[in-house]
């Protein structure tokens, strides 16, 4: 095994690594594309072209780590499987949040923005009176990020709006099981049975009288004949959960922070909405909510000479791809309006031709997103509606304003705005 020696693993579990992993993974990009991290015992592979091929390579890597951490909270999910049996499951929700059937769907998240929107103004209101103050506030986290596409995926599974503040509770505490250490990881297998055991008599009932919900479909579909287990729907219904609030959540505070930060394309968007389409793939390509994948090597693999053995991990950097100098001209600078970044719809399969290349954020190959659009969809019509309300946003004083990805940390992003 050419394990790599000259980089300190100890960087990854660094607090400087976390806030910005950029310089070390140009660093791994030009020097040691394939990188064996003695700590992590992963082999990280940082380059673009290398990246997609790997997510498209099914012959010699498994999506089976999905399950080492997901499953442990979730159960076992489609994201663990490979080939049949991934297909098969896959095929039960992927066409949910795609094409015609996300038509629908448009109407319930400007309802859901809206509504939340309301509620924020009502709140404003008060405090405006109360203080007489000339400016607002909002923690465009707390208001609005992360709560937004739950709202929008219990109206999808159909669980009752009333209950948000639990869900709110619970969706972060089982992401944090997934990624954090063992107190974490129990308190987020606790949040998960608290969510199944609400499940439970929801999913008796709609088995036997199903709505036009998707906890109704996963309650009656059959997969190879039969219908899945009870358990089955509850693991589905908790990657759906937390894969539908978690990531996307982290996608609208970022957008916010990258316009902010960038005042002339804040301009653009403002006086042509439709570029924010633009701003939202430039967001997933400069710093989006995923920061890597990982996969198993089935068989012995080479890559630039480094031979990685069969049985191993590998850690696809979406991060390192997406910043690759070799696709991306002055890949550190945020710019909707760059020329080499592939702005139409994204393609399971990438883009990469041209002179154009698509970001790598969704992943890509046969695990790609399933709600890519949905994702797209409440980031730019959530963004798009909030723009109207606050005017003059900018960075409250003194906040520290940051991008975000998947991490387990208390997270806002204040802003200010004029309110007369
Ligand atoms: C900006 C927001 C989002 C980001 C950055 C994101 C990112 C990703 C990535 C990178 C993968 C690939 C995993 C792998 O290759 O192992 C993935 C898969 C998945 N995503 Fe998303 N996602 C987002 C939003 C959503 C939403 C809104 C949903 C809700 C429906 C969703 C549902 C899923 C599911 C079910 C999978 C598993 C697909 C499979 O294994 O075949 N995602 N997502």
């Amino acid at each position: 095994m050419a394990a790599s020696t000259d980089l300190d693993s100890n960087i990854f579990f660094s607090k400087e690594y976390a806030d910005n992993p950029y310089p070390t993974l140009k660093l791994l990009r030009d020097e040691q594309p394939v990188y064996y991290n003695p700590l992590m015992k992963q082999w990280m592979v940082t380059r673009y072209e290398d990246v997609m091929n790997i997510f498209a390579d099914t012959e010699n890597f498994s999506a089976s780590p999905n399950g080492d951490h997901i499953g442990q909270v979730f159960g076992p999910t489609l994201m663990e499987f490979d080939g049949e049996v991934h297909r098969k499951l896959r095929g039960v929700v992927a066409p949910e949040f795609v094409g015609r059937k996300l038509q629908p769907l448009l109407s319930i998240i400007q309802r859901n923005a809206m509504a939340l929107i309301e509620k924020f103004t009502a709140k404003q209101a008060t405090m405006i009176a109360e203080q007489a103050a000339l400016k607002g506030e909002i923690d465009i986290v707390d208001d609005f990020a992360t709560r937004l596409p739950l709202n929008v995926i219990l109206d999808v599974l159909d669980l009752p709006q009333e209950a948000h503040e639990m869900f709110h509770g619970w969706y972060p505490a089982m992401m944090n099981g997934i990624s954090g250490g063992p107190e974490l990881r129990i308190a987020g297998q606790k949040a998960n049975a608290e969510y199944h055991a609400y499940l439970d008599p929801l999913i008796e009932a709609r088995s036997v009288n199903p709505g036009d919900d998707l906890l109704s479909r996963l309650a009656v579909t059959e997969v190879d004949g039969k219908r899945m287990t009870p358990a089955e729907i509850k693991s589905f219904a908790s990657l759906i959960l937390v894969a539908g609030a978690e990531t996307t959540d982290k996608a609208i505070a970022n957008l916010w922070y990258q316009l902010l930060a960038h005042p002339d394309q804040w301009q653009a968007v403002q006086q042509d909405p439709e570029l924010l389409d633009r701003a939202f793939t430039e967001m997933m390509r400069i710093h989006g909510p995923a920061g890597a994948q990982t996969r198993k090597t089935i068989n012995d693999f080479t890559l630039h000479g480094v031979t990685i053995p069969a049985g191993e991990y590998v850690h696809l950097s979406l991060y390192g791809a997406n910043r690759d100098e070799r696709v991306f001209k002055d890949p550190d600078t945020f710019n909707l309006f760059r020329d080499d970044l592939y702005f139409s719809k994204e393609l399971r399969s990438g883009y990469f031709k041209d002179g154009m290349a698509g970001h790598l954020g969704f992943g890509l190959g046969p695990h790609f997103c399933v709600g890519y659009q949905l994702a797209r969809a409440e980031t730019v019509i959530g963004t798009k509606l909030l723009m109207e309300v606050i005017k003059n946003p900018r960075f409250k004083p003194g906040s520290n304003p940051q991008p975000i990805a998947i991490r387990i940390e208390p997270w806002h992003l204040h802003l200010e705005f004029d309110t007369a």
